[in-house]
């Protein structure tokens, strides 16, 4: 949710290297764009819209100065205009900031401003925090002390950047629950949301903590504490590299994203050491609880049927966002396991925060420095590498490696590995059903409703294909445990809605099968994915997507989820829509 960059450099302008840092982050934000720099003046660019489209209209020249700060927009408070778009100013035009967060107090001290005379020109919770600095620099305290002071007044989450033509080529960030890092360069400083901003400059960055300030100026960035002391951090470098976070010939992430599952599941798998010494911390638990959102829930979902089955440890899987409402019986004995790509998601860290108070807590996460990696016990990394699509895909799979990896290895069940090492060849094989897939998308690009089904391991696989749908190409998507069909939605399906059936071999083959039955029964359209041998299944579907008769139920979420996220790209694609950049969404939501 929002992205926000600054930089000092010794000897560049700063436009051009703050637009394409910025353009790094646009899978956080894309409702506008700004850009202000500091000369003799603050002189600032901003529209609503994304990048691309920004540009056009660009002259970089009208942004003079070596420091700067810019902004990708993902809206909360005002709509997605250009006035509403960030870098914020005060009064006089002397002070800008750009802001990832919420101010929830917003409002109250809008009113003291309005009351001691502020103007303001847009609808943001934002735009009270250049008027707090300008009344403090008023009284006399430098951008520095004002920063810290409003810091003090606002209740809610930030990640700023700020300027002030009083202190020229000076940029000072700061944090609290929104992410923030600082890139050090070689006699060039970055503040960034995320790494993938500054990794054509350095790979070396430091991660604040929340209630920590950095200040960036032409030869050395301090961080400090919020009352003002020095303290020292630790530099990490960073092993992803800037052709990572580039499409490199695909025409979005997202395809390339997807192309690039079977590598990250090696990747995860190369965790296997980490895990086991995890592991080995743990005490006996008697629970296990799962808590995450969006598609990393769908992975818990995949961590419930896998502990269950094979560890015999009961396990429950919590939508983050409702854990606060449902965590009271939470004890010492139970584990509890937070999925996140980003490691950012306020739902997710909120929850966590709960947990740590009465339960033992592990985040498996894939950014490395993010925010749950710091607060969580213990941390397994899925190491997915950095993910711009706005729809998670090799995070997803990688996500399901870890469990499947920490599953195996707690039930002691290793011989398990193998057949786990073998499901990057078979994602191989799955892409290439990528043709067929572009027309199957081709011909159901103008349904309006979808069901998926599955039962068992294949419920949170059709869930996942479900969301996929829904993201990318707006077309209503229903994930639905194929035995509950009968139970009320079956009263939905016609020959106009296809019902895409996961159904590889294993126990809850047979039921499946009778659901496809039932479907066909009401003249819907069958998508079924199953064993190439299957010949029922084949002989009952429209469209049939094969796979190896070796793939049971139990893995088939790692290969089985590919030719979901394949038809949902390609009819996004087939519909004139950006995937990578579905509308109303952004990657990490840093708001509940
Ligand atoms: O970074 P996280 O894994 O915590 O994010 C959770 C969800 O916001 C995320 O999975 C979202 O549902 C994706 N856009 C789905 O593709």
């Amino acid at each position: 949710m929002c992205g926000i960059v600054g930089c000092v450099l010794k000897d560049d302008e700063a436009a051009p290297v703050l637009l394409e840092c910025v353009g790094k982050l646009e899978y956080r934000g894309y409702d506008s764009v700004g850009i202000a720099t500091s000369a003799s003046d603050i002189k600032i660019i901003k529209d609503q819209g994304k990048i691309d489209k920004y540009k056009e209209n660009l002259d970089l020249k009208e942004l003079p100065g070596k420091s700067g700060i810019a902004h990708v927009r993902w809206a909360t408070h005002g709509s997605p205009t250009k006035e509403n778009a960030h870098p914020h100013t005060d009064c006089k035009n002397r002070i800008a900031v750009v802001h990832n967060g919420i101010i929830e107090n917003f409002k109250e001290l809008k009113t003291e401003l309005l009351n001691s005379g502020h103007k303001f020109t847009s609808q943001t919770d934002t735009e009270i925090i250049p008027h707090l600095i300008e009344e403090y620099m008023d009284e006399g305290q430098d951008l520095e002390g004002a920063i810290r002071s409003v810091t003090r007044r606002l209740i809610g989450s930030y990640a700023l950047a700020v300027m002030s033509t009083d202190e020229p080529g000076k940029i000072i960030g700061v944090r609290k629950e929104s992410p923030l890092i600082v890139g050090l360069g070689e006699d060039e400083y970055f503040l960034a949301s995320d790494v993938p901003a500054v990794l054509n400059h350095t790979n070396q960055v430091i991660y604040l903590d929340n209630k920590e300030m950095a200040i960036l100026d032409g030869n050395d960035v301090i961080i400090k504490n919020l009352d003002g002391d020095v303290i020292s951090k630790e530099v990490h470098t960073i092993e992803w590299t800037p052709d990572m976070a580039e499409k490199t010939g695909y025409n979005h992430f997202m395809l390339k994203e997807i192309h690039e599952q079977p590598d990250a599941v090696k990747n995860t798998l190369m965790e296997e050491k980490e895990i086991r010494n995890v592991i080995e911390k743990f005490p006996k638990f008697s629970k296990i609880c799962f808590v995450a959102c969006g598609t990393s829930y769908h992975a818990s979902l995949v961590g419930k049927y896998l502990f269950e089955t094979l560890v015999g440890i009961p396990t429950d899987v919590i939508l983050a966002s409702e854990f606060e409402y449902t965590s009271g019986a939470l004890d010492k004995d139970t584990l509890v396991i937070f999925i996140s790509q980003s490691g950012e998601t306020a739902d997710t860290l909120k929850a966590l925060k709960i947990a740590n108070r009465k339960s033992h807590t592990l985040a498996i996460v894939n950014v490395v420095g993010s925010t749950a990696t710091r607060e969580a016990e213990h941390v397994i990394f899925t190491r997915a590498g950095p993910e711009i699509g706005v729809a998670a895909t090799k995070t997803y799979v990688s996500q399901l490696t870890a469990i499947y990896l920490m599953a195996i290895l707690m039930s002691g069940k290793e011989e398990l590995l193998q057949t786990l090492e073998k499901m990057p060849d078979y994602m191989e094989e799955a892409l290439k059903s990528e043709e067929q897939i572009k027309e199957i998308a081709g011909k159901y690009k103008d349904t309006t409703d979808f069901f998926f089904i599955g039962r068992g391991f294949s419920y949170p696989t059709a869930m996942e294909g479900a969301l996929k749908l829904k993201e990318i190409t707006y077309i209503h998507g229903e994930g639905y445990a194929a035995g509950e069909l009968k139970h009320g939605p079956l009263a939905l399906i016609d020959e106009e809605v296809p019902v895409v059936a996961v159904t590889p071999p294993g126990s809850s083959h047979d039921k499946t099968l009778s659901n496809v039955e039932e479907v066909k029964a009401r003249f819907a359209h069958v998508i079924a994915l199953g064993s190439h041998d299957d010949d029922v299944l084949k002989s009952d579907s429209d469209e049939f997507i094969g796979f190896p008769d070796e793939i049971n139920e139990m893995f088939s979420p790692l290969p089985y989820v590919i030719p979901m996220q394949l038809l949902s790209y390609y009819i996004s694609v087939e519909r004139g829509l950006d995937p990578d950049k579905p509308k109303n969404l952004a990657k990490c939501v840093t708001v509940e």
